[in-house]
């Protein structure tokens, strides 16, 4: 097998994340070699990427074929796992997707252990503390190479503010917070320029706030039993995969993108937040660096409003990641 020097695998390549996720990575010239793992048809969706003329060489790893996929492997990145239906919570997920989670983290533990481990795998805010239980089992668990991707928060944050005002661009970086389902979405909208909330009534802030926490609802209902979101989590999973690769190995810095991390990634800058919630994880801004999350940016001063939304948030976050935890550590 070819093998080249920044190997990005993706795990659930040939799923509907997955397929246009690697489309939009095989545009990037970081990245010389494209690791596409799943249990059905990937030597097929490799096959066909592997046509486009970029400079990445493009392998594609059945079922049984996840050692020699991972194998010194720079990043992996994991949308594999089933996606939700009608009616479902994304908790309702973690019956099928913590054991594949498990799974593939072994699979980094034992293969790149060193690696970025991007999960997008729902429900995230367990099946991260998932990836970190078993890294820390392996005695290989680094938080600053753990994230859990709630980028498509931020994606839906921009456009559904711009919906409301035009004044604010689509493209503007707004902060989540929080975790990634439902009230645990925590959308920092005082953050953004124009006094934006100020021009907004109480009702219009409720239902713009409400919008971006089930946007995932949205396209669920949408799609009516045939998935979940694909093509913007794929939009989303490719920005948000680029920021860390330029900032490990492109040389950019200031790059900062909201996503829930491990909180000891940086102890310092979370001591007091730590001490105050009780949580071990937590979505918040993240500045990249050359090791994966540099710094973890302070909580900006809250409205009344978003604190409100934030205590609701913390007691449902600490019922997922106690989930994701005791999933490995009470079956070890
Ligand atoms: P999908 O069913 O279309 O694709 C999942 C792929 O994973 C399939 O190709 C399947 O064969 C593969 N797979 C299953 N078990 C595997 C294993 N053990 N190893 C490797 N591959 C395996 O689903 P999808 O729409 O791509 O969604 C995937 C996951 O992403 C779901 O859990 C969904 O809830 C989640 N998701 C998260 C976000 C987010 O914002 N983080 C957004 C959308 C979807
Ligand atoms: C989303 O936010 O679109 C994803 O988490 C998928 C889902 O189940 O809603």
């Amino acid at each position: 097998m070819v093998k080249g020097k920044l190997e990005l695998v993706i795990c659930g390549a040939a799923g509907g994340i997955g397929q246009p996720l690697s489309l939009l990575l095989k545009q990037s010239d970081l990245i010389s070699h494209l690791a596409l793992f799943d249990v059905v048809n990937a030597p097929g969706v490799a096959a066909d990427l592997s046509h486009i003329n970029t400079k990445s060489t493009v392998t594609g790893h059945g079922k049984d074929q996840m050692d020699e996929a991972m194998k010194g492997a720079h990043t992996v990145v994991i949308p594999a796992g089933v996606p939700r239906k009608p009616g479902m919570s994304r908790d309702d997920l973690f019956k099928i997707n913590a054991g594949i989670v498990r799974d593939l983290a072994e699979g980094v533990a034992k293969n790149c252990p060193g690696a970025n481990v991007l999960v997008i795998s729902n429900p995230v805010n367990s099946t991260v503390p998932i990836v970190c239980e078993v890294l820390k089992q392996h005695g290989v668990f680094n938080p600053r190479k753990v994230f859990g991707v709630s980028t498509l928060d931020a994606v839906r944050a921009s456009r559904f503010s711009f919906e409301t005002n035009s004044s604010i661009p689509p493209s503007s970086r707004v902060t989540v917070v929080g975790g990634h389902s439902g009230t645990t979405i925590v959308p920092l909208l005082s953050q953004l320029p124009n006094n934006f909330v100020g021009s907004l009534s109480k009702e219009e802030l409720e239902k713009l706030t409400y919008r971006i926490q089930f946007g995932g609802d949205e396209v669920v209902k949408a799609k009516d039993g045939a998935g979940s979101a694909t093509l913007s989590m794929a939009f989303a999973g490719a920005r948000f995969t680029l920021a860390v690769l330029q900032a490990t190995v492109g040389g950019k810095t200031g790059l900062i993108e909201s996503t829930y991390v491990n909180l000891a990634a940086d102890a310092d800058a979370t001591r007091e937040f730590k001490a105050k919630t009780g949580l071990e994880y937590f979505a918040q801004d993240v500045e990249f660096g050359p090791e994966g999350v540099q710094r973890i940016v302070p909580l900006p001063t809250l409205s009344a409003y978003e604190q409100g939304l934030l205590e609701v948030a913390v007691k449902e976050l600490k019922v997922n990641i106690t989930k994701g935890t005791a999933f490995i550590t009470d079956n070890s």
